[in-house]
């Protein structure tokens, strides 16, 4: 959990994560406890999204993954889903133009079949426009789970071998790695969740296995500029060892896991 002191601004901020990756949650709390709808709660998380998405550019961050509806989602009432998917489609379309000339290379990652069509189309666009950028990376999770996305990358490696193209052998972590939806981005580096809760909900399972979790009270319409910065500072902090035992002469930790970066490096900096 986060310490709760978000007055700071750092202009030097190096040895960046590659890859974050961000739960987006409380929405609906933040409506709530302004007597308004949870659609609209999700409609005032689209300035935060903004937010990350311009702070991770100009902080060099490479991959930005955001999860935006999980395949549990559509357990919510018909009309926040619709609402959801309504909101998504249109936040892609205002958005796309900018995220275009920012040089953004978007992905979306999930089962993107069960979509409604108008949806699937958009993004289908958003994507092929931004095919050949090579700024920022970003993917956006939309009806995602990160089980089925291992059932998925386990049916790819099965078909394969069944048409002579791989054998048993040859299924190793970074082939199996090679067939989930986020083959060619390096696992997280940092996974952040706003609105409190202490749990992955089924966000990338395979790729989190060493990431380092940060988890703020904050909820997604509140973080900020000054949140997700506090949230990069604790990252920098840390010592990364991959199930290694700590070096008494602060060296690495050997052979981290494919995808993974060793550590970050950064020695504490003081809390502002
Ligand atoms: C979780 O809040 C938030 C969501 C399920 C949706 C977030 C989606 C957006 C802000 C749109 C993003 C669009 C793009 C294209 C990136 P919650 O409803 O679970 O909040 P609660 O925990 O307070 O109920």
């Amino acid at each position: 959990m986060d310490n709760g002191s978000h007055e700071r601004e750092s202009t030097q901020l190096e040895r960046m994560p590659r890859h974050v990756a961000i739960i987006m949650d409380g929405n609906g709390r933040w409506a709530q406890q302004r007597g308004l709808s949870r659609t609209e709660g999700h409609r005032r998380g689209e300035r935060t999204v903004r937010t990350v998405i311009e702070t991770s550019g100009e902080l060099g961050i490479e991959h930005l993954t955001l999860f935006a509806f999980s395949a549990e989602n559509w357990r919510r009432s018909q009309d926040e889903v619709g609402g959801l998917m309504g909101l998504i489609e249109v936040v892609a379309r205002r958005n796309i133009r900018e995220l275009s000339q920012n040089n953004v290379h978007l992905r979306i990652l999930g089962r993107l079949e069960q979509l409604p069509r108008s949806l699937r189309r958009e993004l289908d666009r958003d994507v092929a426009l931004t095919h050949a950028n090579s700024g920022l990376h970003l993917d956006v999770a939309i009806n995602y789970g990160g089980r089925s996305e291992i059932v998925d990358a386990c049916r790819r490696l099965a078909e394969r071998v069944q048409a002579g193209e791989l054998t048993p052998d040859e299924i190793t972590e970074t082939t199996f790695a090679e067939s989930l939806y986020t083959h060619g981005a390096p696992d997280p580096d940092l996974l952040i969740r706003t609105g409190g809760e202490m749990r992955v909900s089924n966000f990338l399972l395979w790729q989190i296995a060493y990431s380092e979790i940060w988890v703020t009270e904050t909820l997604w319409p509140d973080f900020s500029r000054e949140h997700f910065i506090a949230a990069l500072e604790s990252y920098q902090a840390r010592e990364r060892r991959f199930g290694a035992t700590p070096d008494p002469n602060g060296a690495q930790a050997d052979a981290p896991p494919r995808g993974a970066r060793r550590r970050a490096e950064a020695p504490a900096r003081s809390p502002r």
